[in-house]
């Protein structure tokens, strides 16, 4: 899996937003049916807005399993933006996507925050390990680190668990990674996914979480949310 490989190359979605798609491996970095719809609907409403619950403006630790083009974090940058929180984001990401297609994909332009564009792309193109502190409520880093390697340092409150389908790799949706997941997280804390596989529902239990089945994204039936306990 070398996500850096030419063929990956920009892709418009129902929604008008732009992904990347591999023709060699027949895989999209999000759901051909709307990048943005599916993005906010798992992770921002039914991971980071769950888990502030009530709070005025509530803090969060996020880590995203799989950073690709930045969506997720730019999505969640933009609710600390609009003042409903403050987030210390951890990413990893084995596989930087290219500054040149991040600049052709411009997720910036598509939010419709423009502004956002330059120190979007700077955080993204940073060196590994960097920490960014915080600014316009968000503090990021991202480390080279693979999954199946992960040992968290503090725990987290919830994981944006954003990787490749099971079909196209499926070494990250093993028990020993959800495993790591568990230990990486706070006790309640979430793990939220697009993927709803009976398979991966049962691994995510076997490792300790309790997993709800929700309504997925337009386009998905459901998606999954697994809670620390
Ligand atoms: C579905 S894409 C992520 C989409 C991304 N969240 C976005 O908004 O663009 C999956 C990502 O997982 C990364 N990845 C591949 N192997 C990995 C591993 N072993 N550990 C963590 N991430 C990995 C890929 O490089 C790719 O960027």
């Amino acid at each position: 899996m070398n996500s850096t490989a030419p063929d990956f190359i920009p892709h418009r979605t129902a929604d008008g937003s732009l992904t990347l798609r591999s023709a060699t491996l027949d895989e999209h970095y999000h759901s051909v049916v709307g990048a943005v719809n599916e993005s906010t609907h798992v992770f921002i409403k039914n991971g980071l807005d769950a888990v502030l619950g009530d709070q005025a403006k509530g803090h969060a630790r996020i880590l995203e399993v799989g950073l690709g083009t930045g969506l997720n974090l730019l999505l969640t940058w933009i609710r600390c933006l609009e003042g409903k929180c403050t987030v210390d984001y951890t990413a990893l990401e084995p596989h930087p996507v290219s500054a040149t297609n991040l600049e052709a994909l411009d997720h910036c332009a598509d939010l419709a925050w423009p502004g956002l564009h330059a120190p979007f792309v700077e955080r993204m193109t940073t060196r590994h390990g960097e920490q960014w502190e915080e600014h316009g409520g968000l503090a990021f880093k991202v480390l080279p680190t693979r999954a199946q390697a992960f040992v968290a340092q503090a725990p987290f409150d919830v994981i944006y668990f954003d990787a490749f389908g099971p079909n196209t790799q499926p070494d990250m949706w093993t028990l020993d990674v959800f495993q790591r997941m568990h230990a990486a997280l706070r006790p309640g804390g979430m793990l939220v996914t697009y993927c709803a596989k009976g398979e991966v529902r049962r691994t995510m239990q076997a490792a300790g979480f309790s997993v709800e089945r929700l309504p997925g994204p337009p386009g998905k039936r459901e998606m999954l949310r697994a809670t620390s306990v």
